[in-house]
C-alpha cells in the first residue's frame, strides 16, 4: 500500500508519496500521486485554467514541449476525462471559441445529437406527462457523444501529433492518479445511483468508502483512450468501443445505434461576435444559446451607466437581472438546433429591438416575468470549462460537459466512461422545466439527428484584436449570466481577475421569476433587492470560472475559480 500524507496550505493541498515517480506528460513533468492545486498563475509564455489541477499542469507540459493553445486545450480535455469524471467526459460534447495567432476566430460545435430512433415525446407517458429522471439518469438520457469527434477538428490548428497529447490520460487512467477529499466525497455521494444506473461493475465502486489519498485507476478507460490513440476517431466512434457502447444500450433499454456513432460530426461554426464598450466578444453560436444571450444581455446594458452604480449595488444588480429576464425569456421561445429550427438570429439581437426590450425597465422597482415575455413580434449543472492562452496569440475557450454531474450516471461496460444526459437538454414538453428550470418549446423539441439547446458560453475577449480575455464556466444556465457579470465586473467595474471570478454571482432566468444568489451575495444588497419588489432566493454555489487575462505588459494572469479543486498553471 501507498502511504499519503496531506497538508493544508492556505488553499493548496499538497500530496506527498514517496514511492513513485512523475508518470505523465511530456517528459514525465505531471506527478498524479504529489501535487499541489494553484489558484493563480502569472506567467509570460502559456497558462491553462481548469477544473483540476492533473489537467492544467498536462496542458502547460505540452506547451512547454512546442504545442500551441490548441494541442494544449486537446490534452487538457482528455486528461479531465479521467481526472474529472464529473464532466471531463469522452461520452459527453462540447464547445471551443478559439482566437488564432493569425487573428482568425474559430468556434467549434461538438455538442451531442439525438439518436435517429428518438422522438418529440419520448420522454412523455401515455396521459403526455413528463416521466420524471428519464431524460436526466440512465442510458435513454444519453445524447450521441462528440467530444472524440471535437477533439479530432481541433487538431487542425494544433502542432503535435494526437498520441502525444492523448498519452497523459492513458498513463493516468491506467497508473491511477490521487484523489482529493472533495473528489472522495462526490465518489462516496454517487455510489447508491451508480448501482441503480448500471449494467456492470464500474472503476468509481470499490465496496468500501473513498478517502483523499486514495489512488483512482480506471483500466477500461485507458484501453478505450488506447484504440482512440491507435485508430483515430473511429478508435471511438467505430470498432470496438461503438460495440461495447451499443451492447450497453441494449442492456439499458437505451437507443444508440452504431449508426448514430459513426455518422456523428462535429460541425465548424461561424463565432457568435459583437462588440460592447469597444471590446470584441467572440462567443458560441447555435446550438448553443451563450453567444446569443451574452450579446443580449450585454447591449441592454450598454447604455446605461453601470459603473457609476458600483459593483455589486443594488441598482447594478438590479439592471442586469432585468437584462437576464429578458435574455432568457428569448432564450425559451426562439432559441435552439438552428440546423433544424429558423432561429431568428438577426432579430434577436438587434440594437434597436434590445433598446425596445429594456424600455420597460425601472430602476428601483421589480420587473415581472408574467409582463415580460418573450419579446419578438410573430415572425447541470456538471459542465467543465478550460481556459488557455499561449506565446503566439493562439487563445482557447472551451466548456464540454457531461450535463448532469456524472451525466446519466451510466457508465460503458467494459469502456469505462461516463454517458451524457444531455438529452434532458431538450424540451420534453413545452413549458415543463428541465433539470435547470428552463423551459422550451418548439424550437427546442426534439428531433432525430438534433442537437439540444446548450447554455454553454465559452468565450474569448478581444481588445484591439488582440486577446484580452479567454473566460467560461460550468452551470447550466447559469452560465451566460455568470460570463456575463465576470466580464462586466472586469471591464465596467474594473474588479481584479481574482475578484471577478470569487465574487458572489446571481442569476435570473425568466422563469421560475426569482434573483438566484450565492450564500455569500451581501445581505445589505437582498434586501435592498427584496424591498423592489424581487423574489430572492440562496442557492448552492454558481459555476466554476476560469479566467485568463492578458496584462497591459503582455503577461498572461490566470485564475481558476476557488469553488472547486480548479487550478491555474503557466510558464
Ligand atoms: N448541459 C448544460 C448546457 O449545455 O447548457
Amino acid at each position: 500500500m501507498r502511504r499519503f500524507y496531506l497538508f493544508l496550505v492556505g488553499t493548496a493541498l499538497l500530496f506527498s508519496c514517496h514511492t513513485t515517480k512523475n508518470i505523465v506528460g511530456a517528459n514525465g513533468a505531471v506527478n498524479p500521486y504529489q501535487y499541489n492545486i494553484s489558484k493563480k498563475a502569472t506567467v509570460a509564455n502559456g497558462a491553462v485554467a481548469s477544473a483540476h489541477p492533473l489537467a492544467s499542469k498536462v496542458g502547460v507540459a505540452v506547451m512547454k514541449n512546442g504545442g500551441n493553445a490548441f494541442d494544449a486545450a486537446v490534452a487538457t480535455q482528455l486528461a479531465l476525462a479521467v481526472v474529472y469524471p464529473n464532466a471531463g467526459n469522452i461520452g459527453g460534447g462540447g464547445f471551443l471559441v478559439g482566437r488564432r495567432s493569425n487573428g482568425e476566430t474559430v468556434a467549434l460545435d461538438y455538442r451531442e445529437s439525438a439518436p435517429a430512433a428518438a422522438s418529440r415525446d419520448m420522454y412523455l407517458d401515455a396521459g403526455g406527462n413528463v416521466i420524471e429522471g428519464r431524460s436526466i439518469n440512465g442510458h435513454l438520457a444519453a445524447g450521441v457523444p462528440g467530444t472524440i469527434a471535437g477533439l479530432f477538428e481541433t487538431m487542425k490548428y494544433a502542432k503535435l501529433p494526437f498520441a502525444k497529447l492523448i498519452q497523459p490520460a492513458i498513463d493516468l487512467a491506467e497508473k491511477g492518479y490521487v484523489i482529493t477529499e472533495r473528489e472522495a466525497a462526490s465518489l462516496n455521494s454517487l455510489q447508491a445511483e451508480l448501482k441503480k444506473y448500471n449494467t456492470t461493475a464500474t472503476a468509481f465502486q470499490k465496496g468500501i468508502q473513498w478517502n483523499a489519498g486514495d489512488t483512482l485507476i480506471q483500466t477500461d478507460l485507458a484501453n478505450t483512450l488506447k484504440r482512440i490513440r491507435d485508430n483515430g476517431a473511429a478508435g471511438f466512434y467505430e470498432g470496438q468501443t461503438a460495440a461495447l457502447i451499443v451492447e450497453e444500450m441494449k442492456r439499458g433499454s437505451g437507443i444508440i445505434t452504431l449508426n448514430d456513432l459513426k455518422s456523428y460530426t462535429a460541425k465548424w461554426r461561424e463565432p457568435h461576435q459583437f462588440t460592447y464598450k469597444g471590446y470584441t466578444i467572440v462567443g458560441m453560436p447555435m446550438p448553443s444559446s451563450g453567444g446569443t444571450l451574452l450579446h443580449q444581455m450585454m447591449k441592454m446594458i450598454e447604455d446605461k451607466p453601470i459603473a457609476t452604480y458600483g459593483y455589486n449595488s443594488p441598482d447594478a444588480v438590479q439592471l442586469m437581472v432585468e437584462a437576464e429576464r429578458r435574455a432568457y425569456a428569448d432564450r425559451a421561445e426562439y432559441m435552439g438546433d438552428a440546423d433544424f429550427y429558423k432561429v431568428p438570429q438577426v432579430q434577436l439581437t438587434d440594437d434597436a429591438y434590445l433598446k425596445e426590450r429594456m424600455k420597460d425597465y425601472r430602476p428601483g422597482i421589480a420587473g415581472s416575468s408574467q409582463i415580460t415575455k418573450p419579446g419578438l413580434k410573430k415572425v447541470s449543472e456538471q459542465t467543465t470549462h478550460l481556459s488557455v492562452i499561449d506565446k503566439d496569440g493562439n487563445c482557447v475557450s472551451v466548456t464540454t460537459t457531461l450535463n448532469n454531474s456524472y451525466g446519466s450516471k451510466t457508465v460503458v461496460g467494459g469502456a469505462g466512461f461516463f454517458l451524457n444526459d444531455e438529452m434532458d437538454d431538450f424540451s420534453a414538453k413545452p413549458g415543463v422545466p428541465n433539470l435547470y428550470g428552463a423551459v422550451g418549446g418548439e424550437a427546442n423539441a426534439i428531433a432525430p439527428g438534433k442537437r439540444m439547446l446548450s447554455s454553454m458560453a465559452p468565450t474569448v475577449v478581444l481588445q484591439n484584436g488582440k486577446p484580452f480575455l479567454v473566460v467560461g464556466t460550468p452551470g447550466g444556465t447559469t452560465i451566460p449570466t455568470s460570463v456575463f457579470q465576470t466580464v462586466v465586473d472586469i471591464v465596467d467595474f474594473g474588479l481584479s481577475t481574482e475578484d471577478a471570478v470569487y465574487g458572489p454571482k446571481f442569476h435570473h432566468q425568466w422563469l421560475p421569476d426569482e434573483v438566484f444568489v450565492e450564500k455569500s451575495f451581501p445581505t445589505a444588497v437582498r434586501s435592498a433587492l427584496q424591498k423592489m419588489g424581487y423574489t430572492v432566493t440562496e442557492r448552492g454555489s454558481i459555476g466554476r470560472t476560469e479566467v485568463i487575462k492578458v496584462l497591459p505588459n503582455g503577461s498572461f494572469e490566470a485564475v481558476a475559480d476557488n469553488r472547486g479543486d480548479d487550478d491555474a498553471e503557466g510558464y
